[in-house]
Parts: C-alpha cells; sequence; structure tokens
C-alpha cells in the first residue's frame, strides 16, 4: 500500500511533466560560447517550427496568419485608428536569422560586460531577461485594413487590401520572463516580449484610400516618399502586436520545457 502512493505520483510526474524540447533542437551550455551556441540553436529551430508543431501547439509560422492586430499611433496630436484584419505574413522565417544575443560571462569579458552592465542591455539569466538582435531581408505584411484619422498630419480614410514590406531590418527582441514552480521543478514564462523594428525601407500600399483612385495613388505615392515618418507613427502599434504574437507562441515551448533543460549549466 505504501509504496503504491509514492510510486504513483512519481510516474505521474515523469510522464507528464518536464518534456524535452521538440525532436532536433540542440541545446545551449551557459559557457563562454553559450551566445554563439544559441545563436546557431535557434536559427535551426526557427527552420524545424516553420510549419508549426503539435505536440507544443505552435502554430505555422511560414506564412504566419493573424486574425487581426488594431494599431493606434499612441501619438497624442495625431489620432490615427488603422485595423488589419485576415494578416498573412510572409517570409518572416526563411529570410530572418538571430544575429546575437547579447550574452557575455562576468570572467572572460570584462569590457563588454562593464558597457551590457551599464547600459543594463544584456542577455540576463539569472533575471530572465533575454535580449536578441535578428535581422529580417523582407517581411510582407498583408490584410485587409480600415483606416481612418490622420497620419503625416494629413486625413486620411479607406478600407481594402493593404500591403507593408519591411525591407532589411534589425529587430531588437526584448524577453522579460519570470520564473515560476511546477512540481518542484523550475520553469520560466515570458510576462512580456517586446519588438523593436528598425528597417532600412518600408514599402506601403494601402489600396482604395479615399475610395477614390487617383487620390489614393497620390496619396500612396507620398507615404513611400515619406515612409519613415509614416512608418514611425505604425511602428509602436504594429511592435505591440507582433510582441503580444512572439510572446505567445515562445511560452508554448517555455512553459512545457524546464528552464534547465532549455539552457544547461556549464
Ligand atoms: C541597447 O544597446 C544597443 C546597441 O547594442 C542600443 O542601440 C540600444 O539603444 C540599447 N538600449 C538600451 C535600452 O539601452
Ligand atoms: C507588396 O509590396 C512589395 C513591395 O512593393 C512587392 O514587392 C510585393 O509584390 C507586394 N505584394 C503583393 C502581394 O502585392
Amino acid at each position: 500500500m505504501l509504496s503504491f502512493k509514492i510510486v504513483l505520483p512519481l510516474i505521474f510526474s515523469l510522464t507528464v511533466l518536464g518534456r524535452d524540447l521538440p525532436d532536433n533542437f540542440e541545446k545551449c551550455k551557459r559557457d563562454e560560447n553559450f551566445d554563439k551556441c544559441l545563436v546557431e540553436a535557434v536559427n535551426k529551430a526557427l527552420v524545424l517550427l516553420k510549419d508549426g508543431n503539435k505536440e507544443f501547439g505552435v502554430p505555422q509560422l511560414e506564412p504566419m496568419t493573424i486574425k487581426s492586430l488594431v494599431v493606434d499611433s499612441g501619438n497624442a496630436p495625431i489620432n490615427l485608428k488603422q485595423s488589419l484584419k485576415n494578416i498573412k505574413v510572409n517570409d518572416l522565417i526563411s529570410s530572418s536569422k538571430v544575429v546575437r544575443y547579447r550574452y557575455c560571462r562576468k570572467k572572460l569579458m570584462y569590457i563588454k560586460f562593464f558597457i551590457y552592465t551599464f547600459f543594463s542591455n544584456r542577455t540576463q539569466l539569472d533575471k530572465h531577461l533575454i535580449i536578441c538582435d535578428s535581422f529580417s531581408g523582407k517581411i510582407e505584411i498583408l490584410g485587409d485594413y480600415t483606416m481612418s484619422g490622420r497620419i503625416l498630419l494629413l486625413p486620411i480614410t479607406g478600407s481594402g487590401k493593404a500591403n507593408l514590406t519591411l525591407v532589411n531590418t534589425k529587430i531588437e527582441h526584448r524577453l522579460i520572463g519570470e520564473p515560476y514552480e511546477q512540481d518542484g521543478v523550475k520553469y520560466m514564462k515570458l510576462k512580456d516580449y517586446k519588438v523593436s523594428f528598425d528597417p532600412k525601407r518600408v514599402y506601403i500600399h494601402f489600396e482604395n484610400l479615399f475610395n477614390d483612385k487617383v487620390l489614393s495613388e497620390t496619396m500612396n505615392r507620398f507615404l513611400n516618399e515619406n515612409w519613415e515618418i509614416a512608418f514611425n507613427e505604425l511602428k509602436i502599434g504594429y511592435s505591440k502586436s507582433f510582441g503580444k504574437i512572439f510572446k505567445e507562441i515562445s511560452n508554448r515551448i517555455f512553459t512545457k520545457v524546464p528552464f534547465d533543460q532549455i539552457f544547461l549549466s556549464p
């Protein structure tokens, strides 16, 4: 009787909890090669996850489909409301690479450590903070938009097909996690995922602005000539939306695999 009681929870915890990373994922030790190892491991993992992973509940990442996102410019004097529906994001994985994780070990890299600490701008696993830089050659965002308000101080309204294409984009990812325990095993869950886009060029096309072909073409030309300012007004909203999506996808893995099984101790 007694042994039965003890053994049963043990079997239960072994089979149900503490899943390992998906097949073919590589793991990295937190040693001096951690940054490089993680860059390679995550780039390979993203390719493996491209078509989704049923076991982990990861949806297809390319093309990525998003039901809807709402963009408020967030800038008080400029009032823009834009919603996108039936969104398809193309090329997000094939054209993207993680570049670095801004991780360094104290003993080995004094200068880097000092700089990153000073700006508190580095991956600190003990604080469950991961900062990563990636580069995307092309991100094509397609969807059905409706928009009203002002952009570049000009009134703008319309609805139709939208195409925002970001070219050669540096992206900074800040994964802010918090630890929790489940049956004595440590896991990490992301409470925030901040994304910031820094594209070299953005091509903007909103079909059917003002419900008028000529005005629409003129406005689109104007938006593209001033893409940097125009995109700046949309950027916060898009970053927030993508951050939320990336957070959810990352947590599908983080909440199933124990922390020390993702990031191996040296
Ligand atoms: C973090 O460092 C990068 C350069 O590595 C810099 O561009 C960025 O502004 C820094 N961010 C903060 C919040 O200090
Ligand atoms: C979206 O815009 C880009 C840049 O202008 C263009 O290359 C691409 O063909 C467009 N995509 C669609 C589906 O129209």
